[in-house]
């Protein structure tokens, strides 16, 4: 049976806001060293004052110890230079939802990191096998897809793309089960699995609202309560972030040469635009004060 990567394994996440910081604080509490990268020193101080703030929360529940919180938080070193990472076997990126740059970032660090060095990316949808393409060693990159919020949620795609090495998608399956998560294996299909079935549930919601059949507190209330999903659509749309979740039914409509099905929303093209992107800007379908959300006028 394939072995999870060992503790001594270091991993390097990219992007601390709210998935890669939610990845690092999994990495780090599974008891392996985390190194955490983001474009600036004060992006880093922000996702690691987040991973702590949770921590602390856990503690106030009885849930974690406070020498538990401590030794997990020192497991993750703020980094500002990839090379600062060198010794990293495992890098999972959790940055911009665009290939290019996702794909740029590959690069840096196929030169950075150890040869043998798995390549792992927390994309929402865009091609595994695309984003492995320009590399030297393809076989190395994999999709580590975790849900918002990375240390509550259990589900964990591994994604396959055309060139990935079977045996790196069995080691990555085993390591998010040694991280305490429900590991499922997928193809590199646009969106995966998660992704694309959720589609037409925020599509359909967006029309509703474009009709002006009911408000977003009206439909979000309905779905969680009447139809008992965890959140109702705009709620979630606000807690992912306009910006990702619209980028990514734009990846899944063009993989899909334009089928209807996922045409994306003028409305959140919208929200984008004017830069409400949810909860992460204090505003989207809702706004945010500290604590609770409230319903637009
Ligand atoms: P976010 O906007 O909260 O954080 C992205 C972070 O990446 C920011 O701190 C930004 O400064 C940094 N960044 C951007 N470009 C960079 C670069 N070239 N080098 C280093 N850092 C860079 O975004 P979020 O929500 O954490 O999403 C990140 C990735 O995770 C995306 O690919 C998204 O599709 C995926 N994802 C998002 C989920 C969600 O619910 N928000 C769920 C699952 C996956």
């Amino acid at each position: 049976m394939t072995q999870a990567l060992p503790l001594s394994t270091r991993v390097l996440v990219i992007g601390a806001g709210a998935m890669g910081s939610g990845i690092a604080h999994v990495a780090a509490r599974a008891g392996h060293t985390v190194y955490l990268y983001d474009m600036s020193a004060e992006a880093v101080a922000r996702g690691r004052a987040g991973i702590e703030k949770d921590l602390r929360f856990l503690v106030s529940k009885a849930k974690l110890s406070e020498a538990d919180c401590a030794a997990t938080l020192e497991r993750v070193l703020p980094v500002t230079n990839l090379t600062d990472a060198r010794d990293a076997g495992l890098a999972i990126e959790a940055i911009v939802e665009r290939l290019d740059v996702k794909q740029a970032l590959f690069k840096q660090l196929e030169e950075a990191l150890p040869a043998d060095a798995i390549l792992a990316t927390n994309t929402s949808s865009l091609s595994i096998t695309a984003m492995a393409a320009p590399l030297a060693r393809p076989q190395n990159v994999a999709g580590l897809h975790f849900f918002n919020p990375a240390p509550r949620m259990a589900l964990v795609e591994i994604v396959a793309g055309l060139a990935t090495d079977p045996a790196i998608a069995d080691t990555l399956y085993a390591t998010a089960k040694a991280w305490g998560k429900v590991p499922v294996h997928a193809k590199s299909t646009p969106g995966f699995i998660v992704n694309r079935v959720a589609r037409p549930y925020y599509a359909e919601a967006l029309r509703v609202l474009g009709e002006q059949a009911a408000s977003p507190a009206t439909l979000d209330a309905l779905l969680r309560d009447g139809a008992r999903f965890p959140m109702g659509p705009f709620e979630l749309m606000d807690m992912i972030g306009h910006d990702v979740n619209f980028a990514v039914t734009r990846s899944v409509y063009d993989a899909y040469f334009g089928d209807k099905r996922f045409t994306p929303s003028l409305i959140q093209q919208d929200l984008v635009l004017a830069g409400r992107l949810g909860r992460k800007s204090g505003q989207g379908f809702y706004a945010y004060g500290d604590a609770a959300a409230k319903p637009q006028p």
